[in-house]
């Protein structure tokens, strides 16, 4: 490192300013991340949460306090790779992200539905779309996951399965007994006895019903609520074949083909960039 990169460096004797006491007590500190040994340098790195976290919390009313922070020159906002996690690789893959980024529920609810999809003796397509339903929930966004998550995968899998994806999320509150899917329980818990999906879900759930590839979306839901078990491990390599034959991974590596979609898989490889 040249001399004059180097004077720009806090010493690695200074611990960084004190922070307000006013963002310690609002819990903010979790988004701080303070200089460690493993940290490229030795500047504090401030995460900013996302609009689409903190709105209607108290938290959003921090930006600005934040922003303050960044004005020290030991402090700065997270870009490129948080130390706190896994470094991925040049060319991540499908596998990669269900290892390295998903937490363990999220993977363990997909590979389960994709194995119960499977000992049902469910084609490859619904398998895929079992294992890939909720991967919105488990690397992006919860509100509005089928639709995310559909966009996610449209240009590496089969349209029915992307439509599939997408079309879970409003058929997932409607019960079809002609094929023993009632409403699930869990969401008795989730949203209440009384919850009511509003009128864009009853209207996506009626359009879906008619078409040519409602049961393959609907056996996305009946695969879908008894895959919770927290004691069946189920590993990503049982489904390695499927993916291969039903995911065109791109050879440039997820977040990096310059598709529509890259950006969101960039946001899942650096989910704290600051822009
Ligand atoms: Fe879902
Ligand atoms: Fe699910």
């Amino acid at each position: 490192m040249s001399e004059s990169a180097g004077a720009h460096q806090p010493s690695t004797q200074v611990l960084p300013h004190e922070l307000p006491a006013s963002l310690r007590d609002a819990g903010l500190v979790n988004w701080i991340r303070e200089p460690l040994d493993d940290a490229v340098d030795r500047r504090r790195r401030i995460i900013m949460p996302p609009a689409a976290a903190v709105m209607g919390t108290p938290a959003s009313a921090y930006q600005g306090a934040l922003l303050a922070e960044a004005r020290h020159p030991d402090t700065v906002f997270m870009m490129g790779d948080n130390p706190e996690l896994p470094k991925l690789p040049e060319r991540p893959a499908l596998k990669d992200f269900f290892l390295l980024r998903f937490s363990r529920i999220a993977r363990t609810h997909l590979l389960q539905s994709a194995r119960v999809a499977r000992e049902n003796g469910l084609d490859e397509k619904v398998i895929t779309a079992c294992l890939l339903h909720d991967i919105a929930i488990a690397g992006l966004l919860s509100a509005n996951h089928g639709y995310w998550g559909a966009q996610m995968v449209a240009p590496y899998v089969g349209e029915e399965v992307a439509w599939a994806i997408e079309k879970h999320e409003a058929l997932r509150y409607f019960p079809d007994e002609s094929v023993g899917y009632s409403y699930p329980e869990a969401y008795i818990d989730y949203f209440g006895p009384d919850y009511d999906p509003p009128d864009y879900i009853r209207r996506e759930h009626q359009a879906a019903r008619q078409h040519r590839w409602y049961m393959t979306s609907r056996l996305i839901t009946i695969n879908d609520i008894y895959s919770f078990d927290p004691d069946v491990v189920v590993g990503y390599d049982e489904f390695e074949d499927i993916v291969g034959r039903n995911f065109r991974q791109p050879a440039e590596g997820l977040g990096f083909d310059g598709s529509p979609v890259a950006h969101m898989w960039r946001t899942m490889i650096w989910p704290n960039n600051f822009l």
